[in-house]
């Protein structure tokens, strides 16, 4: 058998990763919504020239909406998605964010594992209301979750 070891880099998302980043938003059923816009606080994941890894902070004062932490179906369950977690947490505390946010349908039994606990949607701050996460793009039903980061 043949192994072949793509060079994996994980790195601050650039402006013409924007392409690449909705396809895989979209492949991995999340919406794009508002993510261009905040693609400064984004990181991608890339192995050889392919862009298989993605996750975002919106940014509010001190408050950050974690979002669109995505891995190809190729590349999931070999780490990815924990290293773009750890590098948005670290990125958060370099925004220096007090508390990070996030909605989501699909991995509520993921992100406890990153300190992320379940709060009431109506817990959520109200400066995170101009996002286009709670603005539709993200369903109703969606978990509420809250990480505190520690004073810096
Ligand atoms: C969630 C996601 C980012 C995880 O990335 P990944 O690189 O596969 O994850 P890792 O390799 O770091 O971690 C694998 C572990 O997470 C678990 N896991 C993966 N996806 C999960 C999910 N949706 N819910 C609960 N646990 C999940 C795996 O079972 C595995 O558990 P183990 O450590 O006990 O074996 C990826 O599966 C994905 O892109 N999913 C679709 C998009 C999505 O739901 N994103 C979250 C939106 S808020």
């Amino acid at each position: 058998m043949t192994m072949v070891t793509e060079r994996r880099v994980l790195r601050p998302a650039r402006p013409d990763d924007r392409e690449g980043i909705e396809q895989l938003l979209i492949a991995r059923g999340l919406p794009t919504a508002g993510a261009p816009a905040h693609l400064g606080a984004f990181m991608v994941a890339e192995e050889g020239s392919a862009l298989v890894g993605c996750a975002g902070i919106e940014r509010y004062g001190e408050v950050g909406l974690f979002r669109s932490l995505a891995v190809s179906e190729e590349s999931a369950g070999r780490g990815l998605g924990t290293a773009l977690v750890a590098r948005s947490l670290e990125l958060a505390g370099q925004l220096g964010l007090r508390s990070l946010f996030l909605l989501t349908t699909t991995a509520a039994d993921y992100f406890p594992r990153f300190g992320f606990q379940p709060i009431p949607r109506g817990a959520l701050p109200t400066s995170l209301a101009q996002s286009e996460e709670l603005r539709g793009a993200c369903p109703a039903t969606a978990t509420a979750m809250r990480l505190l980061l520690p004073a810096r």
